[in-house]
C-alpha cells in the first residue's frame, strides 16, 4: 500500500491504517463531552433542574394540592370526577395504582379486561356506570348481597385514603368503554353509557 500511514505493525499480512479521524466524528465526540459535562453540572451539581423521577413527584404533589383545593370547595361529585379524568398526571398515577398487581389488576387484570373481578372496559355495569358509582364501588367496596343477586367481592379501599380512591376512580373513568377484549359481563350487569 503506498501513500498511506500504516501502524507499524502487521498480522497474518494484515496492517492498520494510521488515519485521521474525520472532523464530524470528532465533533459528535467533543460536543458529547461538552453536553454531559452541562448535564452533570445542572442536574447534579448545581440540581437547578429536575431529574424525572423528581419531575414526576412534583407533578405529583400540584396534582394532589389541585385535589385538596376542589375537596375543599366542594365534595366529590360526577362532575368533579369527570374533571379529574382529564388531568393527565392524575390518570397516569390512577393506572399505576391500577396496574399494581398488590392493588387492581390482581382481579381486573392490568389492562381492565377482567379475571376474578368484571371487565371495566366494557358498557355494562353491575353497580352503574356514572363517576360517582364507581368512585363508591372502589371507596366502599361491594359486599355479596344474594337477595340482590350481587356476588361481592370487591374489597374496600377507603383504608388507603381518598387521594389514592380518586385517582383510581378516575383511571377506571379513563378507560370506561375502552373495550379490551375480556371477561364475559355479569349476568347481572346493565348496558350503561
Ligand atoms: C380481590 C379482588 C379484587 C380487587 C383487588 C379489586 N376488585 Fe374491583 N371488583 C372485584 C369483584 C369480584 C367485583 C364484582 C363485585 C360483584 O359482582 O358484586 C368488582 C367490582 C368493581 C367495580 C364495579 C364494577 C361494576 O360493574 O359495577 C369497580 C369500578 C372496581 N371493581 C374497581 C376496582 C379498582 C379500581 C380496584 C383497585 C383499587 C379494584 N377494583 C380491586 C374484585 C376485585
Amino acid at each position: 500500500m503506498t501513500g498511506q500511514v500504516t501502524r507499524g505493525h502487521a498480522y497474518d499480512g494484515i496492517v492498520e491504517f494510521d488515519n485521521r479521524l474525520p472532523n464530524w466524528w470528532l465533533w459528535s465526540l467533543y460536543l458529547a463531552c461538552i453536553y454531559s459535562l452541562m448535564y452533570w453540572v445542572h442536574y447534579h451539581t448545581l440540581g437547578t433542574g429536575d431529574l424525572p423521577s423528581e419531575a414526576y413527584i412534583a407533578e405529583q404533589k400540584a396534582a394532589a394540592t389541585k385535589v385538596e383545593a376542589m375537596l375543599a370547595a366542594n365534595p366529590v361529585s360526577d362532575e368533579m370526577l369527570r374533571k379529574l379524568a382529564k388531568e393527565p398526571a392524575f390518570v397516569a398515577e390512577g393506572e399505576r395504582i391500577f396496574r399494581n398487581q398488590t392493588k387492581c389488576a390482581l382481579c381486573h387484570k392490568p389492562d381492565g379486561s377482567g379475571l376474578v373481578g368484571p371487565n371495566l372496559t366494557d358498557d355494562v355495569w353491575i353497580y352503574g356506570a356514572k363517576p360517582m358509582d364507581i368512585y363508591t364501588s372502589i371507596l366502599k367496596g361491594r359486599e355479596q348481597n344474594l337477595a340482590k343477586g350481587f356476588m361481592g367481592g370487591m374489597q374496600a379501599f377507603e383504608g388507603e385514603g381518598m387521594q389514592f380512591v380518586l385517582r383510581a376512580t378516575a383511571y377506571v373513568l379513563s378507560i370506561q368503554n375502552t373495550r379490551v377484549p375480556g371477561k364475559e359481563p355479569e349476568p347481572n350487569a346493565k348496558k350503561e353509557q
